[in-house]
């Protein structure tokens, strides 16, 4: 067990918090704050305590200083939802920022520039982690989104500082435990997306305590050609089909069962206005690519999270941001709402699609970690949990 901001005395305290503000972003503007939300408990609680509270987060995947990676967008809706003058500063370390921060009065919040503009945050370079830990006498993880990077800001600073952890990052271990201690059977894993390599992973792992995973969205297609399907023109990762052979061979000697679908919507190009048709999963036409799971895929997935005690869900079944490949994200959105079970989901894209089909409510757990929930699912070693104080 880790310490968190409850086990220690942060009365009055500069304290350095570490948040995933990693929020999309559209015409310079917040497109959804649900991470900034995620965050402000730990925020309130220290000010409520006045505690002066510094903010430090990356956004997007920034080439050295790239303005529309800015933090200005997100220190203002900060500011909106704390209904406070956020302080945003134009660098995270330095004369300037100090001088700043010695300004920031009791219960104030200032937020740091982006801090993947310095090269020093990616390489946990120490002399960057240390000029840091200047700025704070506590160092609070609340990045749970980030957790699974060893870098300056999330594992570094740790080394120069008392660290622990934020309320976000203690109630995500709390809710995604539950998954992985004694959980109710049968257990149901739904995957899918786009980002196939980065969640291959952990298939293996739940091989060894789901009951059944549901493949579907691009991560389907990996699977489908393993078992020697012609996928036309989908989008497959080599490396996709490699680890998905290695699944499917451990599942024939597991109590797991992989499901993959037999029926798909195809179309003849990436566009919501392209033409669709549904086929069986191995009749994709040529140069056709597969868009969503078809009904009957559908209507196979529904069933089996009818039967679920526990489910995970990372990944949409398809390209459910244009309407005419939506059905297949919206049919598991359903049934998994409307399970008789424990329900957690995570990821980037899950998130925006349980947000878009108004589910997000009825599920149990909505984890602001797409990657870095994995990770843990995976059993890893989260480098930005690690290095917390243990209790
Ligand atoms: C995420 O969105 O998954 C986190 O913010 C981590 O971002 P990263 O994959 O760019 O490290």
């Amino acid at each position: 067990m880790k310490k968190t901001i409850r086990d220690i005395d942060v009365d009055k305290k500069r304290v350095l918090v570490r948040v995933d503000f990693n929020v999309p972003l559209d015409g310079g503007r917040v497109a959804d704050d649900t991470r900034i939300r995620a965050a402000l408990p730990t925020i309130n609680y220290l000010r409520e305590r006045n505690a002066r509270v510094i903010l430090i987060s990356h956004l997007g995947r920034p080439k050295g200083e790239e303005k529309r990676l800015c933090m200005d967008p997100v220190a203002d809706r900060l500011s909106q939802l704390l209904d406070m003058q956020v302080m945003k500063l134009n660098d995270c370390t330095g004369d300037v920022v100090e001088a700043s921060l010695a300004e920031l009065p009791e219960g104030g919040v200032a937020v740091l520039e982006n801090s993947r503009f310095y090269p020093g945050e990616k390489q946990n370079d120490p002399g960057w982690a240390k000029r840091l830990a200047r700025l704070a006498d506590i160092f609070v993880n609340d990045a749970f989104g980030t957790v699974h990077r060893a870098h300056a800001s999330t594992a570094g600073v740790a080394e120069y500082l008392p660290a622990v952890a934020g309320l976000l990052v203690e109630n995500e271990l709390t809710q995604l435990s539950r998954l992985t201690d004694s959980p109710a059977h049968p257990f149901v894993t739904i995957l899918g997306g786009v980002k196939v390599s980065d969640k291959i992973g952990v298939i293996g792992r739940f091989l060894d305590f789901a009951d059944a995973i549901l493949i579907g969205g691009a991560m389907c297609f990996g699977f489908l050609k393993a078992e020697g399907i012609d996928v036309g023109a989908s989008k497959v990762e080599e490396e996709a089909v490699e680890v998905a052979a290695a699944a499917l061979a451990k599942a024939k000697g597991s109590s797991c069962r992989i499901l993959l679908p037999v029926d798909l919507v195809v179309a003849d190009r990436f566009d919501a206005a392209a033409e669709t048709r549904v086929v069986a999963a191995d009749q994709i036409l040529d140069g056709w690519m597969g868009m969503d799971i078809g009904p009957a895929t559908a209507a196979m997935f529904t069933d089996e999270i009818k039967k679920a005690r526990t489910i995970f869900w990372n990944g949409p079944m398809g390209a459910f941001e244009m309407e005419p490949f939506a059905g297949g994200t919206r049919a598991v959105a359903d049934a998994v709402a409307s399970a008789d079970a424990l329900t957690v989901t995570g990821g980037g894209d899950t998130v925006a699609a349980v947000n878009k089909f108004g589910v997000a409510g009825k599920l149990d757990h909505v984890s602001t970690g797409g990657g870095a929930a994995m990770e843990f699912l995976e059993g890893k070693d989260l480098p930005g949990i690690a290095v917390l104080q243990d209790k």
